[in-house]
């Protein structure tokens, strides 16, 4: 082909746009043939949008792909695999009911019918030997494990060709042991010459498989460097970014009484796996305690635990001194806690719904808005106003479903809701996740008011200049277990950089010594 020196994939200023977001914000970098490139980058950062146009599912707005220094306008997946691209979705895209060498005969020009041929099924019996990609050609999909079905996918990426393999996230449904043979897999594939495009938000991953790294956040492109001239340190502040902030005047308050109190609590994910580890703090009125941390350190589990979404397996959740360990979300909201979830379109709101109907999702059950059995409409009316006047929500009446609103507006409503509620406690998840800088501004600026009312807030975010700016104090989170905690200010930027990544506090302070 062209220029051997020229790079294999080059993105020039690729812009996608959705309603309300720009996915991908002038996008540049380039990828070589040979290497294992990671895409790392907080969820939203828009990451899978970016494979999604080379794959040829969507098409970009602005900007260029080339491929050794030709430019494609990449139409389809067809295409895409026409010019030897495969992915590997977050998402299979398997059919459940076929068998394993029916779903990789379908869509092949060459098979009429899904009936596999002969020789379809001995040429995948060849590949997944060469590449230990142990699948029985005769399972259904349906009683395939998760890693299996990724095998099943890798395996059609190559059957169709694929010398550019993007797999997006795809250790998020593996053990640890089969993350290492998919790794082990990818590096056979690398000395082949095939170029992998691995996405992540894992730091150690990156850093174990890749040669390369591109880091994007917002949409944009950060950084791109080698992995071996970086460290999970470094990785993470390009992740979580230097947003400049507004100076936000914190409302200096007496902090009160423990209202939060979390005492060696322990709780598995939705794998099975222990994800929150002996987790010992407490939130006093009057005080935002910042938990810090790369997402899926525990983050989601603690909040739903705390919540009451999730169960313990040991410990104990004390909210202003009532012992509330595995009770209902209802029980829990009935203590005055709040709560800001981290999926606002599925566990805040209810997007069908108006935001009259979702201002009393939770309230509908109490005085005064019901009546018996009754529901007093004009009050709902009056303080569904009330609450879009307060808190700045822009829309034209209570009666318009939530769903046409953008994410700043549907997060002031939840927090308006929640807020009217009078809480003791906030339990807020990534509160800011999704929002322009102006509407996460307010979402903060709404806190900190909480806070100097005398609630406990705790925050849970990964964006840590905001943990930095608004928190009393800075609690990080790594697989599960608090690396440390400490007053905010104290330390620098670089050093929580360093306990995100895993680095007990007590290892700084013997450097600092
Ligand atoms: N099909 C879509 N329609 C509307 N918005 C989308 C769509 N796909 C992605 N987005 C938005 O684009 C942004 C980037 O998303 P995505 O590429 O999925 O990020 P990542 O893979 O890095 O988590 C997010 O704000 C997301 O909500
Ligand atoms: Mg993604």
């Amino acid at each position: 082909m062209s220029n051997k020196n020229s790079p294999l994939i080059e993105f020039d200023s690729v812009v996608k746009r959705f309603p309300g977001v720009v996915a991908n914000d002038g996008v540049t970098f380039t990828i070589d043939k040979g290497t294992i490139h990671s895409l790392l980058g907080e969820n939203g950062a828009g990451k899978t949008t970016l494979m999604n146009i080379l794959y040829g599912l969507y098409q970009q707005d602005e900007g260029s792909i080339y491929l050794q220094d030709e430019e494609f306008k990449i139409e389809s997946p067809t295409k895409a695999i026409e010019l030897g691209i495969g992915m590997v979705h977050q998402h299979f895209k398997l059919v459940d009911n076929h068998t394993v060498s029916e779903n990789i005969a379908l869509g092949l020009s060459t098979a009429s019918t899904v009936r596999p041929t002969k020789d379809i099924k001995r040429k995948l019996i060849e590949l997944a030997g060469q590449y230990g990609l142990k699948v029985d050609p005769d399972a259904k999909i349906w009683q395939l494990s998760a890693g299996e079905k990724q095998r099943v996918e890798i395996l059609r990426a190559l059957y169709r060709g694929a010398e550019i393999l993007i797999l997006d996230e795809p250790t998020s449904v593996l053990t640890p042991g089969e993350t290492e043979r998919l790794f082990s897999v990818l590096e056979d594939m690398k000395s082949e010459g095939r170029t992998i495009i691995f996405i992540t938000h894992k730091l150690d991953e990156v850093m174990e498989i890749s040669d390369v790294v591109t880091v994007l956040r917002e949409g944009k492109v950060v950084d791109t460097v080698d992995t071996a001239s970086t460290d999970k340190s470094g990785l993470s502040q390009k992740m979580v970014g230097r947003e400049v902030l507004f100076d936000l005047e914190k409302p200096s308050r007496e902090i009160g009484p423990a209202i939060l109190e979390v005492e060696r609590l322990s709780a598995l994910s939705d794998k099975r796996v222990e994800a929150v580890k002996d987790l010992s703090f407490s939130v006093h009125e009057g005080e935002i305690l910042g938990i810090a941390g790369v997402a899926g350190n525990g983050q989601r589990e603690l909040a739903e635990v705390l919540t009451g979404l999730r169960e313990a397996t040991s410990g104990k959740v004390l909210i202003d001194g009532k012992d509330v360990t595995n009770s209902s979300p209802r029980n829990i909201a009935d203590r005055n806690v709040a709560h800001i979830p981290e999926d606002r379109m599925h566990q805040g709101i209810v997007g069908d719904l108006t935001l009259k109907d979702n201002v009393i999702l939770k309230a509908y059950r109490k005085k005064p808005f019901s009546r018996g059995l009754l529901i007093n409409y004009n009050l709902v009316d009056e303080h569904t106003r009330k609450i879009i006047e307060d808190f700045d929500i822009k829309v034209p009446d209570p009666d318009t479903p939530a769903n046409l609103l953008s994410g700043g507006n549907i997060q002031r409503l939840i927090l308006g809701r929640e807020v009217s509620s009078n809480p003791n406690l906030i339990i807020a998840s990534h509160p800011t996740y999704g929002l322009d800088v102006a509407a996460a501004e307010q979402i903060r600026q709404l806190l900190l008011e909480q806070k100097g009312r005398g609630v406990g807030v705790l925050l849970i975010s990964e964006n840590l200049t905001e943990i930095r700016s608004i928190s009393d104090r800075i609690a990080v989170l790594f697989e599960g277990e608090i690396m440390g905690t400490i007053e905010s200010g104290e330390l620098e930027r670089e050093e929580l950089g360093m306990l995100m990544a895993g680095s007990p506090l007590e290892e700084l302070e013997e450097k600092n010594r």
